[in-house]
C-alpha cells in the first residue's frame, strides 16, 4: 500500500451514482468483508438468530443448542429461498417456508417432506447449509460470507487497543435505530474521517470540543481518532451527563473518539456512549445508517439517541447535499486539506485496492470499472 500519494480525491464522480460501481463494490468488497450483525445480547438463547446482508450474500447467525454461535448462508439448499428474515428464535430448527426442508441449528439437513417418494436418492449429509464465518468482539457479533475468512481479530487489527480505555463488552446495547441517508455510502464514510468539517458543519453541536487538538491515526485500513473538550468546558453539550461510563479514564471521559473499521463500520465514543453506526449500502444513492448505542445498562436510551444522532443528522444532511450534485456537469472535487482531509485519500486507496482497481497515480477521471 503506497501511503505517499499526495492528497487527492481518487474516485471519479460515477463511483457515487452508477450501478456498475455499486455492483462491483457489492461483489468485490461487501461480499468479502466482515459485517456487524448484532449485539451478543440479541443472540443469548439457543435458537436465537439474526440475518445480515453481506454484500450479495444473505447470512444468518444462530446460537446452537450447544451454545455455539454459527453463521450460514441464508439460502435454502433446495431451491434457494431465504430460510428466515429479520431476527427471532428457531429453537426447533430453521425451516424453509417454501417446501419445509428442516435444518438443524448446526446447519445439518434433518428432514425433507415426502423424502421417500420424491427424493429417494437424497443424502441428507450432502445438503446442509453452506457455512460462513462468525466472530465476536466487545459484545458485538460479526459475520463474513467466507467460512475461511481473514479472522475478525486480524480485520480489526490494532483498533480495539487504540480506542482509549473503552471496553465495549462492559457496556450494554441500549438502543438500535436506523436512519436512511439519500447518499452513496462512501460519502458518509468520507465525512466520518473528514476532520475539517468539524469546525463548520458541526459548528453548533461539537463546539465544545477542541478541534485544534484532534488527533488521528491510520491503522492499516482502519482509522482511530480523539479530540478533547476545550479547556474550561466541564460538561460536554453533546451528552446527557447522567449516565457516565464508569470504566473509562478521565481523558476519555472528557473527549470524543471517532473510529472506522474498513470499509463501513463507523464508531464514536463519548463519556456516556460507545456507538457503532454502519453505513449499509442499499443503492448507489441510498445508505442505511444502522446505529447501535452501547452504554451503562441504566442509561436513558432516548437521551443517548438524541445526543448521538445530533451530529449524525448534520452529517447525513451534508452528505445528501453533496450527493445531489455528483451528477452535475460541473461536479469536480478540488484540493483536499493536507492533514484534515488526508484520511479520505487513504480510504480511497484502500477501497481501490479492495476492488482491484490500480491507482498508479492516474488522474481520478481515468479510474474505471
Ligand atoms: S426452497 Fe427451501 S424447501 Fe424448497
Ligand atoms: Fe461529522
Amino acid at each position: 500500500m503506497d501511503t505517499t500519494t499526495d492528497n487527492r480525491y481518487l474516485l471519479p464522480a460515477d463511483a457515487y451514482w452508477t450501478s456498475d460501481w455499486f455492483d462491483l463494490e457489492q461483489r468485490r468488497l461487501f461480499s468479502r468483508t466482515w459485517h456487524l450483525a448484532a449485539a451478543d445480547s440479541e443472540l443469548a438463547q439457543p435458537g436465537d438468530y439474526v440475518t445480515v446482508d453481506a454484500g450479495l450474500d444473505p447470512l444468518v447467525v444462530v446460537r446452537g443448542i450447544d451454545d455455539q454461535l454459527r453463521c450460514f448462508h441464508n439460502v435454502c439448499r433446495h431451491r434457494g429461498m431465504g430460510l428466515v428474515a429479520g431476527c427471532g428464535n428457531a429453537r426447533s430448527g430453521l425451516v424453509c417456508p417454501y417446501h419445509f426442508w428442516n435444518f438443524g441449528l448446526d446447519g445439518g439437513l434433518r428432514r425433507v417432506p415426502q423424502r421417500e417418494e420424491q427424493f429417494p436418492d437424497l443424502d441428507l449429509a450432502e445438503w446442509g447449509l453452506l457455512p460462513a464465518a462468525v466472530g465476536t468482539w466487545g459484545g458485538m457479533v460479526f459475520a463474513h460470507p467466507e467460512p475461511d475468512a481473514e479472522p475478525l481479530e486480524s480485520w480489526l487489527g490494532q483498533l480495539p487497543a487504540k480506542i482509549g480505555t473503552f471496553q465495549p463488552a462492559l457496556l450494554t446495547q441500549v438502543a438500535h435505530v436506523k436512519y436512511e441517508a439519500r447518499c452513496n455510502w462512501k460519502l458518509f464514510v468520507e465525512n466520518h474521517v473528514d476532520v475539517l468539517h468539524l469546525w463548520y458543519l458541526h459548528a453548533g453541536t461539537l463546539a465544545d470540543f477542541d478541534h485544534q487538538r484532534f488527533e488521528w491515526e491510520q491503522l492499516g485500513r482502519n482509522w482511530v481518532s480523539f479530540e478533547p473538550l476545550k479547556a474550561g468546558v466541564n460538561v460536554p453539550r453533546l451528552t446527557a451527563s447522567t449516565t457516565a461510563i464508569t470504566h473509562i479514564d478521565d481523558r476519555d471521559a472528557d473527549g470524543l473518539g471517532a473510529h472506522a473499521a474498513f470499509p463501513n463500520v463507523l464508531m464514536a465514543t463519548s463519556s456516556e456512549f460507545f456507538i457503532t453506526y454502519v453505513a449499509q449500502p442499499r443503492a448507489p444513492d441510498c445508505t442505511v445508517v444502522d446505529l447501535r448505542v452501547r452504554a451503562e445498562p441504566d442509561a436513558d436510551p432516548a437521551a443517548l439517541i438524541r445526543s448521538a444522532s445530533s451530529f449524525i443528522h448534520e452529517d447525513i444532511a451534508g452528505c445528501e447535499r453533496v450527493q445531489a450534485n455528483v451528477r452535475s456537469s460541473r461536479y469536480r472535487v478540488g484540493p483536499l486539506a493536507q492533514h484534515h482531509e488526508r484520511p479520505i485519500t487513504l480510504f480511497h486507496q484502500h477501497l481501490l485496492e479492495a476492488l482491484d482497481i490500480p491507482t498508479n497515480g492516474a488522474p481520478a477521471c481515468a479510474a474505471t470499472v
